[in-house]
């Protein structure tokens, strides 16, 4: 890891996603009928809130703002080029840039180019005849046929959303691919003059406005086995089957990205972050290596993923702390000796929310100030997520799954009705599965951010489209604004600490020292010379107290706790309590 310091490795991003993060406009939203039944945030309530981001962020991440149907929220894009009406226009985007960069702050945008939404001009086109000029910008199949002459997709490809990654289009008796919603047709990379005009309408168009950047929405999958084979069956009971590495980390991969920082983000001072999940030590550093040229660094799933089947989150095993410290292990080590860069993440729009997950209920507040240690602490650029800053939780367990509206969550609910929906112990069946939906699914993290105790959490002043979690009058911003010990206040320090012990949280080597240990996870930020002070961190991950050691020589200097003086005993760490020392 080289210790060149750039903007983009010593920021904090905050992530914005817009339909859930603040309406500035007041009353109803009255443009065009959408999919919407209840209010969205709006950039102008983002704007309006630049002055509370500046105190936490340098770098805001702009969740999709375009014009899009919104089956996937956004990431199904039906113009690059113009903005959802609920949102704004395109002057509301540039005044949100030029504040943003007014307040010494960088904005980048999420860049979804894996596929568009069916209802962009290009797949309207490209549906429309087999002689259509952009019909190859776009994946399109023969059926199949079996032995008594009923159709098949292609291949046996399942989509990331349930069922088959193939839809079938009558017009011209041919299917195309989406690996995710039906109305997310797959782009065809392969394609040089489709590339050219991802690059003119996704990225210049923006980039030329003053964006600084992306977050590369499914950066791992634009190429595909070129043969289309059949992929490995890993779950028997289903008729398809993750298509793993015939479409992430294709044989072309590294070309694209090659071409795309070539031609397009190395002619800006631009910060590219690719979401990729899942890959090879070796894999991941040819995606990130300064000298290569393709992206600065890269999202993975390791540490999100923990206790699932790494294709299908709901399957899900449960972890200890041992599966924990392993993924985080790989997150931070990858780039170690290179010069290659890497992230920090638990929270984001496509993950529940990290208090429920690896906190606790009974110790909110210090089990979230305990995390914020953990975070503000890791080797890489660090990405916090809207409402993570103080502590918003997973939504109530008793809620059913009508309330659930992400198209992931509902369809693999009706994807398992139908599979069980006829067996004697469905119910049985069924609680267990609302039980992992409750703590796993993306819905958790898409309720409306709580600004404070009044009606609709201060999100807006007509019902939000997505429920606001009751829990708003105890966790929210006004509350915290004011209180020295509150999440929020806490994550500020924390933040300002990460900055400046920056060579070692932000550039320093990781070590676990208590590997084994089940109940701490207690690690060394060093500069990797014996000499020079070493950051220390041990945290107690359990509900119980844990003991206390000093696992290196030198003198303890106590530099964050969880704790009130009068809770603090040396020898012993209370539940979820949390220490920072530098060693001399
Ligand atoms: C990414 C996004 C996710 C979206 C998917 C398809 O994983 O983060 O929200 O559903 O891509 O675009």
């Amino acid at each position: 890891m080289t210790k060149d310091y750039t903007w983009w490795k010593d920021a904090t991003v905050y992530q914005i996603y817009p339909s859930t993060f603040i309406k500035g406009k007041k009353g109803k939203f009255e443009g065009p009928k959408d999919v919407f039944d209840g209010e969205t945030g709006d950039l102008k309530g983002i704007i309006s809130k630049l002055d509370y981001l500046a105190d936490i962020t340098d770098v805001i991440w702009l969740s999709p703002h375009y014009l899009s149907p919104n089956n996937d929220m956004g990431y199904d894009i039906e113009s690059y080029e113009k903005i959802l009406p609920r949102y704004g226009s395109v002057e509301d985007m540039q005044t949100l840039i030029d504040e943003c960069h007014k307040r010494g702050m960088k904005i980048i945008c999420d860049l979804v180019i894996n596929h568009t939404s069916d209802l962009h001009d290009w797949f309207k086109e490209s549906r429309s005849s087999l002689d259509n000029p952009k019909r190859d910008w776009y994946i399109w199949k023969k059926p199949k046929y079996d032995d008594k002459g009923n159709r098949k997709p292609p291949n046996n490809w399942g989509s990331y959303f349930s069922g088959s990654a193939w839809e079938y289009d009558s017009k011209t008796d041919e299917y195309y691919l989406r690996l995710f919603d039906k109305s997310q047709p797959d782009l065809n990379w392969e394609n040089e003059e489709t590339r050219k005009a991802i690059y003119d309408s996704a990225m210049k168009f923006w980039l030329d406005r003053g964006v600084d950047g992306f977050r590369i929405d499914t950066a791992g999958l634009y190429s595909k086995v070129q043969d289309f084979p059949d992929a490995p069956v890993l779950f028997p009971e289903d008729d398809y089957q993750p298509s793993g590495n015939l479409t992430l980390n294709g044989p072309r991969i590294h070309f694209f990205h090659k071409e795309m920082y070539d031609q397009v983000t190395s002619n800006y001072d631009a910060m590219t972050v690719g979401e990729v999940g899942h890959c090879s030590r070796e894999e991941a550093l040819k995606y990130v290596s300064a000298s290569r040229g393709e992206m600065n660094m890269i999202f993975l799933f390791d540490t999100v993923d923990v206790g699932s089947d790494k294709n299908d989150r709901f399957r899900y095993n449960g972890f200890d702390l041992k599966d924990l410290k392993e993924a985080i292990k790989t997150q931070c080590e990858f780039t170690e000796g290179t010069d290659a860069w890497s992230t920090v993440f638990i929270e984001n729009h496509d993950q529940p929310r990290c208090i429920t997950r690896f906190g606790d209920k009974k110790y909110q507040t210090k089990s979230g100030k305990l995390l914020a240690m953990f975070q503000t602490t890791l080797t890489g650029t660090l990405f916090i997520y809207q409402g993570q800053e103080i502590g918003m939780t997973n939504v109530p367990r008793d809620w059913p799954i009508e309330e659930y509206q992400d198209v992931n969550t509902i369809n693999y609910y009706n994807q398992f009705k139908d599979k069980y929906g006829k067996d004697a112990d469905f119910a049985e069946k069924e609680q267990k599965l609302m039980d992992i939906i409750n703590l796993l699914a993306r819905d958790n993290a898409r309720t409306p951010m709580q600004w404070d105790d009044s009606e609709n959490a201060g999100f807006s002043d007509h019902r939000p489209w997505s429920k606001v979690n009751p829990n708003y009058k105890e966790i929210n911003v006004a509350k915290q604004l004011n209180d020295p010990n509150s999440l929020l206040n806490f994550y500020k320090k924390s933040l300002k600490l990460r900055k400046k012990y920056k060579d070692l949280s932000i550039y320093g080597s990781f070590e676990i020292l208590d590997f084994d240990n089940k109940q701490t996870f207690t690690y060394v930020k060093s500069l990797k010379d014996a000499k020079s002070p070493k950051a220390y961190v041990v945290l107690n991950f359990s509900k119980d107290n844990a003991k206390f050691e000093r696992l290196i020589d030198g003198q303890y200097e106590l530099i964050s706790t969880n704790v009130d003086k009068d809770e603090f005993d040396e020898e012993k760490l209370s539940p979820f309590e949390g220490r920072i020392y530098i060693v001399n």
